[in-house]
Formats: C-alpha cells, structure tokens, sequence
C-alpha cells in the first residue's frame, strides 16, 4: 500500500521541507497555550496532496474492531477528488457483497502530534443514502484515540454529532444531532462548517461552530488520550447501527474545505525545547501584541498557510518505553510453579476417578449413567426469531436492544442474550435408595429419568449457539446471509432442530424427581433434602465455571470475539468483564434471588448468556415442592386434576414458566400415582389415538415456529398481546409493551410442543430406542459441563480462529466448518478435565451441606479422650 502510494505521490520526501511564507518560529499563540508546529491546507487552493503534510490512505481491513460492525472498512485513491476552487470530496460506495465498503482518508505524514487545537471545515455526508460517516480522528491505539464523527444517519432527521474519546460507545449524550445544531446553534452541518478539537494535557474541548459540546477533563477521565499519533479524516460506513449506520445504498459524498493544525510534537527534543522556550517566551509572555518582535503567529491568522518543516524521524510510529522483560521473572516463575501444582493436582483426582469407573463398571450400576444430573436444555432463539420490524439494519428488531439503558459495563453494545438452564440430580436417591415394593417402577423411572435423549438435545443447545454466533441467517431471518443454504435451513430443519422451545422437556423432567419420591411414599425428608440441596447444587458448578471465564476472560482469552461480527455479520455475540470482583459476586448472588421473567445481569458477563434459565428453574422447584404437597392431599381424581388445569391454565394466563413444572407434575402424578401407562397400553384403541395426538403436539408446537420463516405473520406477537400486563392489568396487545415477546418469556407453543415430546418418549418404545444411542451415553455425564463451557470455547477459541481464518482468505463456509471442528474437538477434550472437578464440587459440597443440616451431631470428646486432662496436668504430682 505504502509502496503503491510512493508511486502515487512520489514527492513525499520533498514535502518534508515545509511550504510556509510567514515567519511563525516562536509559534502559534491560542489564547493561554502555545504550539510550536502547525499543518495547514486548503483544498480550495490546491488539486493535490502532494506538499500538503497528508498522504491518501489506501486499505481494505480484513475484519473490524466493534460488537456492532457488521461491514469492513476500505480506502482507496478513486474515492478521493478534488472539486476545484472549493474542497477534497471523499466519496464512498455501496458495500460489496463481501461486506467491504470502500471508501477514502486520508492522514498526516507526522506521527508526533502530541497536543494541540485541530480544526477543520467540513461537510457532513449526503442526507438519505442510507448511513456513513465523515471523520476526524486521532489514533494511537485503541485506547489512545480521541474522534469526531459527522453520522449523517438512515433517516436523515435523526443525524448526529458524536465526539468520542477512546472509542467510546456512541451514547446520546456523547453526541448532539444535526437538528439541534440547526435550530438553536445557527450550525448546519449539512454544509460547510468548522469543528475544533482542542486537547491539552488536562483536558480535551470540542468545539461544533463556535459553541463548545462537550468538554473533558483528566481529573473526570484519567485515560484521556496523553501519547502522540497521527490525525487522519476518513469517509466510512461500518453498518454499525448505534452510530453512522448505513451501509449506503448510494455512492455518496463528504467534503472537507480545510484543515488547520497548531500543535507540539515528541520530535522536539529537549534542548530545542529550551532553546525555543529561551529564543521565544520573552516576546510570547510580555508582548504578543507587539508584532514587530515577535515572530509568534496567531491561530486565527487565516493567511498562515503550508507546514511546519520536520524531519524523517516525526513520521515514525511513536513506541512507549517499557520496563525490561526480566523484570517479570519472579511472577512468571510462581505462576509456573503454581500452575504445574495445580496439574498435578487436577491428573491425580482424574486418574483416581478413572480407577474408580472401572472399578465400578464391573457393578450392577453400570447401566445407569452417572445419575448426578439431569441434562441442561437448549437455549431461546428468542433472539431466533424476528422482531415485526426486523429490517436489515437489525437483525433482531427493537425487542431486544435495551437501548439507552446506560450501564458501566456497556461498552460495546446492548443486545441481550440468551441462554438456558440445567437441572440437577438429586435423583440419586431414586437410584440408590429403592423402596423393595417398587423396586420394578424405580428401575424403569430410573432409566427415564436419566435417559440419554436430553443429552441428545444439549448438544442442539451448543448448535443453537453456533449457529447464532457464526450462521446468525441459519436462525434469524433479516440477519445478513453469507450462503443461500442459511435460508433454506432456515425454512426447512431449523425451526425442528434449532429451536428455542427444546427447553420445555427439561423443566418438565426436573418436576418429576423433584416430586417422584413423595408422590410414591410421602417422604417429607426427601423433600426437605431437595429443598436444601437444590441451590448449591445448581450453583456451584456455576460459580465454578463463572469464575474460570472471569479470569481467562481477564486474561484477554475474548479479545478478538469483538472483531468477529464484522466476519460472521451477526451481533448476537457480546460479552464484557465484570466492573470488579464484587460486582461477579452480586451477579451470582442475583441467579439465587432473580424473579423470572427477567433476564440476570450475569448474562453480560458470561458467554453466550446461558445461565439465564437458573432463576427458572430454581423459583420453579419451590413451585413443584409446594405444589405437590397440596396435590397429594386432593384424593378425588377429578378434583385433583381439575386443580391442575387451574394451575396450568393460570400459569400460562400470567405468563409463567410455572406452567410447565405443573404439567410436569400432572404427568409425574399421572405415572405414579396412577400407573397411566400400563393402563393405556391395555387399551390399543385409546394408546394409539393417544400416542397420535402427542407426536401431532410435539410436532405442531415446534412446526409453528415455520411461519414466521415463511410469511410475515408472528403468532408469538398474537400470543403475547393476549396475556395481561403486569403494571396496567390491560392485555399487553393494547399498551406500549406490545410486540415480539422476549425470549426469557414463556410460550404456548413451547408448552404444547413440550407435553407432547414428554407424553410420547414415555408412551412410545419406538421413541424411546431412538434416543438411546451408545454416543449420548458416554456424552450423558459431561453435559452440565458443556452446557456452562461450550459459550467460551466458541467466543474466545473460535472467534480467534475465525478472524484467523478469514485474514487468511478462506472462503466463509470453510473457515466454519474448521472452526466448528475445532471448538468441537477443544470442549471434547476438555471435559474429562473439567467435569471431574466441577461435578465432584457440586456434589459433595451439597451432600455436606445436607449432613450438616439434618445430622445430630456426634458428642464432643475432649482431645485427651478416654484420659482427662488431669493426665497431663497433674503428671509432675504423681
Ligand atoms: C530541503 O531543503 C534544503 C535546503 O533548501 C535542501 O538542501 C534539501 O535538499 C531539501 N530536502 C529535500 C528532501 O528536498
Ligand atoms: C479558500 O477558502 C478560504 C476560506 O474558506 C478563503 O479564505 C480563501 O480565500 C479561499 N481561497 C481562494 C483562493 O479562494
Ligand atoms: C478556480 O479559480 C481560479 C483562480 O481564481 C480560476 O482561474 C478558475 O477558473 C476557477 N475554476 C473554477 C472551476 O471555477
Ligand atoms: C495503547 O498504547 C498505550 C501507550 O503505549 C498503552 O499503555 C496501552 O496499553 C495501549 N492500548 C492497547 C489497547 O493496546
Ligand atoms: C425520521 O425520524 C423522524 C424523527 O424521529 C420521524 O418523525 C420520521 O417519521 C422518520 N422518517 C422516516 C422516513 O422514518
Ligand atoms: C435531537 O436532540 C434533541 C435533544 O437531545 C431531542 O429533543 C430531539 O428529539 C432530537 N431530534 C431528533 C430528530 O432526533
Ligand atoms: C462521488 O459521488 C458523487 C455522488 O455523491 C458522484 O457524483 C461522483 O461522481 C463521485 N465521484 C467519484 C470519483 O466517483
Ligand atoms: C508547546 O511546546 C512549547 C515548547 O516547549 C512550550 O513552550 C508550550 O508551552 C507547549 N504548549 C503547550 C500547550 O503545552
Ligand atoms: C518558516 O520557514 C522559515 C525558513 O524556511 C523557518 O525558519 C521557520 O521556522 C518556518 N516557520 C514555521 C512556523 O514553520
Ligand atoms: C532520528 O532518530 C534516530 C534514532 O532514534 C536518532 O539517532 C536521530 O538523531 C534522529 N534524527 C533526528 C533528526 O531527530
């Protein structure tokens, strides 16, 4: 590029000389400060940038920092022309069907700008081509910068301003828009107008017009921007929605009249710098107005033109000192110390357990596959399915951007996430603990209970997941598509498969061994027990896994996910770190606390935002556990079951996840108590209408889920709008609130789907063998651990790879495929590692608590026991 710009404009060497015709070298004088260096240039009087202190850029970046870029940034020279006698017009193009908008900038030849007052006359990008940006920015790195961008946005009206420092996120109140400026300001920056920049060391002013907008100081920012870089003026669109957004569908235009820079430099070395304070601050300091004397310029003298002269040296990227690498031995050797400890450690409790499997695989238990857990369950694609407005601009529609919420941690962007849920295990004590006179229906409920086929779905939950980080289009309709195929799974097994109604089995799974042991004997210890053990049981892996993502998370492991919506071209991706440590300890504190319908704020700090469906199952475990105590005590069968329709149908009214732990207990109670499938199968003539009706269920509950893909109609939003609205009481059709329901809010058709799937896999044989393949088997153990990890792999590991693969040019459907082979076997081979300590965690940490509880505790015996102490202190008398 370089090379191709010398070719362009060969004379830079040249350039370096300087252009000027007045003598300013005691400075440039701006009120209070002065500036030893200035770069002037008006494109009225000019048709080059040869001699101007600017060179055009020329890129095409392979990828974008930013949640929402979903477009990548070029430059060229055929974007750049000049329009004789009045400015530089900077056009840009509409975007390839690559994703690359190209465009132009251009930047100064110094890199040593090291404060000063910036200013410039420009003209904002044409109204209505869909979204760019004209900027001016100052960029050392991503922490280093400071920019203003003319937004001239989609609906022109709503253009804006936004003067940013250290790539800010583009908030309202880093910004005013145009209209502002119009009609209170006198400003339009639809045509030329002058912008100001002025940064000190203390504090950085922006100047629109005349009137300062926005003014910062080092005392409110310690990070404003303190190390010199160039300033370069680019024309862009990077489809990002919160600020330029766009791209255009137009090729459009932006100008820029003149540039005028006073400033200092790192160049200076400190001897000229005294020398220059000594030649100079005399006349600066006493007598500024006296012109004959003084060789100092004013800012405001608009017949300064050309530039200061510099040499080779200020076109250097500036470097920080750092402090030597040996300085970090002792650190880096403990790490290394403790490290290999803790592997040591971690093989040991692995090889232990691995002898105790096979010790165990010779026993009788063989066949019940680690009974610890019940299977986590697929997550929303609430997210997956469109908002009524979803354009191309949003893939999601407003119903999931919490716009304006302002939080510290929102960094990047505000689309929430989903996630999904985990049940536990304290079905153990149907296994281990069975009661001889019903030793046959505990042996087959135990195979239910911990049947293979959840896991079957858990692994749909981890390619729900993929799908929306890497295929948004494969789920989403109004996402950018890469390949035709994502539309057409979309329309055809996606709504199947990658749906977020698999979650209902699982809460429906979760009511049965919650109730099962006091349906069939009225044990109120095993209830207290569950009661007790459930939330430590649930959050512990949790915490567990949280704190690992913390940390690697701190370590930088997702740095490059913030770069891959500009591959993948989907926002759904986004995670940040927690502020401090105890905001991770509220968060946690918050899954036991959180009232569902209500996403956890957890959800922005963990990837992939799994862990929102813990509240619902953790409040609908209290519900089961009271509900079944009332259930049990109504002995008429019509009445028992009319209750139930009650309770379901309430549940749903008041959108509920209770609903569906209620009719996971009817069904419970159907099989316990009532032995329903025995009875049914005596009965071809009612089995087969039954099982019919189930699969017909099962199948039209997910098969909705077509229609939005096919047509423009939402049943969801109908759904919604019938229930009440909690703060008015009216349907929430007729209030503000209407509209595409958030995926942490239950649906009729999960729920329909849900009982449909649970009645068939205990009713249908056939059903049943399908999901019993050998591979879930061995999966079945390790899936509370793929529930929590599968997020990170594919946000830290797979979005690295990604970025890797596409620089390197591979076309989009193989950098996946290699991507997800890689995040597949990474979490493969990571779980005999993780779910040891995790589960062996969760369990006993559980099991201690639960002892500690209920136990009377064994009698205290002093140390010295059988003796008494009067055996040591009376020893010298004997
Ligand atoms: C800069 O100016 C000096 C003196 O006029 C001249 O000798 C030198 O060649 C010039 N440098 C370049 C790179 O043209
Ligand atoms: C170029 O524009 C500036 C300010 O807009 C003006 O002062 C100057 O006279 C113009 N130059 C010419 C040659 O018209
Ligand atoms: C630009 O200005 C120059 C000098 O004022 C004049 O000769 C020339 O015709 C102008 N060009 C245009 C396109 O107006
Ligand atoms: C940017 O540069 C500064 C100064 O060298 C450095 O302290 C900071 O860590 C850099 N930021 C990033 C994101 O690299
Ligand atoms: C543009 O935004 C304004 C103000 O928000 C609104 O009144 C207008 O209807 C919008 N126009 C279009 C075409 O969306
Ligand atoms: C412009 O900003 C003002 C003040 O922030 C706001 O009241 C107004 O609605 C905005 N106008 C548009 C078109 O967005
Ligand atoms: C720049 O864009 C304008 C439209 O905004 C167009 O008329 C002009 O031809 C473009 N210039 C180039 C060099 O493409
Ligand atoms: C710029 O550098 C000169 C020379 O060292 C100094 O006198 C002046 O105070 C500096 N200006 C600012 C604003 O720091
Ligand atoms: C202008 O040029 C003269 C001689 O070439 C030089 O001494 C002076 O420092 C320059 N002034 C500025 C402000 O660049
Ligand atoms: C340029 O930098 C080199 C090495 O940093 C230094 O030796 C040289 O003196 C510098 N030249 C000037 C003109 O500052």
């Amino acid at each position: 590029m370089k090379a191709l710009y010398l070719l362009l404009f060969p004379p830079l060497i040249a350039a370096i000389n300087g252009t000027n015709n007045t003598d300013c070298s005691c400075g440039y004088r701006d009120g209070a400060n002065l500036w030893t260096d200035s770069l002037i240039v008006y494109f009225n009087e000019t048709d080059s940038l040869q001699d101007s202190g600017f060179e055009a850029q020329v890129y095409k970046h392979h990828y974008e920092n930013g949640w929402n870029n979903l477009f990548r940034q070029g430059a060229d020279l055929a974007h750049l022309t000049f329009i004789p006698n009045e400015s530089l017009a900077l056009n840009l193009s509409v975007a390839t069907p690559d994703h690359l908008v190209m465009g132009a900038a251009i930047q100064t030849l110094r890199h040593d700008i090291h404060y000063g007052s910036f200013r410039s006359y420009l003209k904002a990008p044409l109204a209505w081509t869909g979204g760019s940006a004209l900027t001016m920015e100052l960029l050392y790195n991503q922490t280093e910068t400071f920019s203003l961008n003319l937004n001239s946005v989609e609906n022109a009206t709503e253009s804006r301003i936004t003067m940013l420092v250290n790539r800010e996120f583009p908030d309202s109140i880093y910004g005013v828009n145009y209209t502002t400026l119009v009609d209170r300001d006198q400003v339009n920056p639809w045509d030329f107008t002058e912008y100001r920049l002025d940064w000190s060391h203390n504090e950085m002013l922006f100047f629109l017009g005349n009137e300062s907008h926005r003014n910062i100081s080092r005392k409110h920012l310690p990070s404003l921007p303190s190390v010199p870089g160039p300033i370069h003026f680019k024309h862009w669109s990077t489809g990002n929605y919160y600020s330029m957004q766009g791209p255009p569908w137009q090729e459009t235009t932006a100008n820029i009249g003149w540039i005028r820079f006073f400033f200092n430099t790192t160049s200076m070395s400190t001897e000229q710098r005294q020398q220059f304070d000594a030649r100079c601050n005399s006349s600066s300091s006493s007598s500024s107005s006296s012109s004959s004397s003084s060789s100092v310029c004013s800012v405001d003298d608009t017949s300064l033109r050309g530039f200061t002269a510099y040499s080779h040296n200020a076109t250097v990227r500036w470097h920080q000192h750092h402090a030597p690498y040996s300085a970090r031995f002792a650190s880096i050797s403990l790490i290394a110390i403790c490290s290999t400890l803790s592997a040591g450690l971690m093989l040991y409790s692995f090889l232990q357990r691995s002898r105790q499997n096979i010790q165990s695989s010779s026993s009788t238990e063989r066949f019940v596959p680690s009974p610890s857990m019940e299977p986590p369950f697929p997550p929303d694609s609430a997210l997956a399915t469109p908002g009524p407005d979803s354009g191309t601009v949003t893939p999601y529609g407003d119903h999931v951007i919490m716009s304006g919420q302002v939080t510290p941690l929102a960094k990047g962007h505000m689309v929430s996430l989903d996630g999904h849920v985990i049940t536990d295990s304290s079905n153990v004590t149907l296994v281990n603990n069975p009661n001889p006179s019903h030793g046959i229906t505990d042996a087959s409920l135990a195979t239910l209970v911990n049947n293979p086929n959840p896991s079957h779905v858990s692994l749909l939950v981890t390619g729900i997941h993929f799908c929306l980080t890497f295929a948004n289009a494969a789920i989403n309709p109004g996402a950018y598509i890469h390949y035709n195929s994502e539309v057409w799974a979309r329309k055809t097994i996606v709504p199947f498969t990658l749906n977020q109604n698999w979650i209902g089995p699982f809460l429906m799974t979760s009511s049965r061994f919650l109730a099962a042991s006091y349906l069939k004997n009225g044990s109120l210890a095993a209830m207290a027990e569950k009661t007790v053990g459930r939330t430590p049981r649930m959050l512990i892996p949790v915490i567990a896994i949280a704190l690992l993502e913390y940390f690697l998370m701190d370590a930088g492991a997702t740095k490059w996910l913030e770069y891959l919506a500009s591959i993948s071209w989907s926002t759904w991706p986004f995670t940040v770190e927690y502020t401090n440590f105890g905001t991770f300890i509220a968060e946690i504190i918050e899954l036991m606390y959180l009232i569902p319908n209500a996403a956890p704020q957890i959800t922005f700090n963990y990837c992939t935002g799994v862990l929102w469906t813990i509240p619902v199952q953790l409040q609908g475990s209290w519900t089961v556990l009271l509900a079944v105590l009332v259930v049990a005590e109504i002995k008429t069968p019509w009445k028992r079951f009319g209750y139930y329709a009650v309770a379901i149908v309430t549940n749903w009214y008041g959108l509920n996840w209770g609903s569906y732990f209620w009719l996971g207990l009817l069904l419970t109670d159907l099989d316990l108590t009532y032995n329903y499938r025995p009875w049914l199968r005596a009965r071809p003539w009612l089995y087969y209408p039954v099982v019919v009706l189930s699969l017909v269920m099962a199948i039209g509950g997910l098969g909705i889920d077509f229609t939005p893909q096919w047509t423009n109609v939402l049943y969801e939003t109908y759904e919604y709008g019938i229930h009440p609205d909690w703060q008015t009481g009216r349907p929430i059709a007729q209030t503000s609130g209407a509209g595409y329901p958030q995926y942490y809010i239950p649906r009729l058709n999960g729920l329909v789907f849900s009982f449909g799937l649970q009645t068939l896999v205990e009713l249908s044989p056939a059903v049943q063998k399908l999901f019993s393949f050998k591979f879930f088997v061995y999966v079945f153990p390790h899936i509370f651990t793929i529930y929590l990890i599968h997020g990170f792999v594919f946000w830290s590991f797979g979005s690295a790879l990604c970025i890797t693969f596409a620089s390197l040019g591979l076309p989009y459907w193989a950098n996946i495929s290699l991507v997800a082979l890689c995040c597949y076997s990474t979490i493969i081979v990571s779980l005999p590692f993780l779910t040891p300590v995790v589960e062996t965690l969760g369990k006993k940490v559980t099991a201690d608590i639960w002892r500690m509880a209920h136990e009377v505790p064994t009698m205290r015996k002093p140390t010295l026991y059988p003796w008494t102490k009067t055996l040591i202190l009376d020893r010298g008398s004997a």
